[in-house]
């Protein structure tokens, strides 16, 4: 059984999203589906976040209805008893009352029921916000059964005739967290960053005394998540050294750490749905080449000036601007704009730039630094939100909660820089609270000081 907060706290946002309804309308979310991994195995489950923000209950063949008058339904496949003996007891009737407050008798339904049911309470809605395009399955079964009501209709009653997707509501209430949110995210954010700090020890101390490999330093560190708490990952570990630092997406890891490496660990822990983000580059033997600090200590700076236009009003695109220019800034202090590779729309070309404006206005600067500076956290790594409002990007908040995670990348392909620059990539992300009009690094005990990595 999980669920994470009061069922007051859940109650209320249910409410809370009710008030958001347009008239005449219902809400239908369901909990996303087991998948099977192979031959009667499947993946570790989490339902979809949307459901664990207005319930805490993560469990599959789960569906909550929400009226906009008023009245929540909710549908859950119980266990019977064989399913127990293999599954456990997992979320009863009894469970979802109270962690939602609500009626048993009337509201609470077997899952098996859910399109008969929905057939009678969609009649006379004109809105269904429901996610059209999640699972195909669920999709024809909500337009056979607002089909069914269109062709059995008596007079003066009416069928729903448009589909919102329930982002429209339910993401914008997530940008914003609330102190309860928040706490959870603390608690995530300070294993993350404890287990960063502890891998960065275990690797220097053990990189010259044996065989070390990437995998075991991923072993390290999820092991490091949960020795104290149940928690799960946040997303797959990045743990990449030398040149496989410059993948942004490196899962391999398979190949052995040298003293000499920096190694990339991107890497944090879900804890009770809520995700942490953190990355760390350091040197694997405890000491930066020359090449490695240069670039080492421009994304340091490059983060603590991004860190510097977090205050209320600005944006996230704002925030990048200040990591970018610091980059391009450095980057080309050191010639690396002379002769590049330019990459774009899958073409290569080798370019040469005098100017930042140019570097900046044709995105040059995206042979070093490819992705964004922020994105939102919360349930997801990823989290739901528009980081726009009309066209225009959407300024801070308190209770928003974001990355900032410049980087630069140098692979070893670039046979165009120095020797010694090539085969090293950087990124140093931490997670930030807008919170009482300032923001708080809330990941700030996993080191990066340079004066910290070395020994
Ligand atoms: N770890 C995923 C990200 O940094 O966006
Ligand atoms: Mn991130
Ligand atoms: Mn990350």
């Amino acid at each position: 059984m999980s669920s994470y907060l009061s069922s007051e706290y859940y109650s209320n946002r249910i409410k809370q999203a009710r008030k958001k309804m347009a008239p005449d309308s219902a809400m239908v979310l369901f909990s996303s589906g087991k998948k099977e991994r192979n031959s009667g195995v499947h993946y570790s489950y989490r339902t979809n976040s949307d459901i664990l923000y207005l319930t805490g209950i993560n469990t599959p063949e789960f569906a909550i209805y929400i009226d906009s008058k008023e009245g929540t339904h909710i549908f859950l496949s119980e266990s019977n008893a064989e399913k127990t003996r293999w599954e456990g007891r997992g979320v009863t009737f009894e469970n979802i009352s109270k962690n939602i407050n609500i009626d048993i008798e009337k509201n609470i339904h077997p899952y098996e029921k859910i399109w008969a049911k929905l057939k009678e309470l969609l009649k006379n809605k004109e809105t269904v916000y429901f996610s059209l395009g999640k699972d195909g399955q669920i999709d024809v079964k909500i337009t056979e059964t607002i089909n069914n009501i269109k062709n059995n209709l008596k007079k003066g009653d009416f069928a729903p005739t448009r589909i919102i997707h329930p982002q429209e509501i339910l993401h914008e209430m997530r940008i914003i967290k609330t102190p309860e949110e928040i706490k959870l995210m603390k608690k995530a954010a300070e294993i993350s960053a404890k287990a960063h700090e502890n891998l960065i020890k275990y690797c220097r101390e053990n990189v010259n005394k044996k065989e070390l490999f990437e995998f075991e330093l991923k072993s390290y560190i999820e092991w490091e998540f949960s020795k104290n708490a149940l928690t799960s990952l946040a997303y797959p570990s990045i743990i990449a050294a030398g040149n496989n630092a410059t993948v942004l997406h490196y899962t391999n890891l398979t190949s052995k750490v040298s003293a000499q490496d920096l190694v990339l660990v991107d890497a944090g822990c879900e804890y009770e749905g809520y995700a942490s983000d953190i990355s760390r580059t350091f040197p694997a033997g405890g000491k930066f080449t020359e090449a490695q600090k240069i670039l080492y200590e421009i994304v340091l700076t490059a983060q603590k000036k991004a860190f510097e236009k977090c205050y209320i009003n600005n944006t996230l695109d704002g925030i990048h601007d200040a990591a970018l220019n610091t980059i391009v800034d450095g980057l080309f202090e050191l010639g690396f704009f002379k002769k590049f590779l330019f990459i774009k729309n899958e073409k290569t070309e080798m370019k040469s730039s005098s100017s930042k404006e140019e570097i900046i206005k044709k995105e040059y600067y995206k042979t070093y630094y490819m992705h964004n500076t922020s994105h939102y956290l919360g349930l997801d790594v990823h989290d739901a939100g528009s980081r726009y409002i009309n066209h225009k990007p959407r300024p801070l908040e308190n209770g928003m909660v974001f990355t900032i995670e410049p980087g630069i990348y140098m692979p070893h392909e670039y046979d165009f820089l120095p020797e010694e620059f090539r085969g090293i990539g950087i990124r140093i992300e931490d997670d930030v609270i807008m919170q009482n009009g300032k923001h708080e690094i809330i990941t700030h005990e996993a080191p990066k000081e340079i004066s910290d990595l070395e020994v």
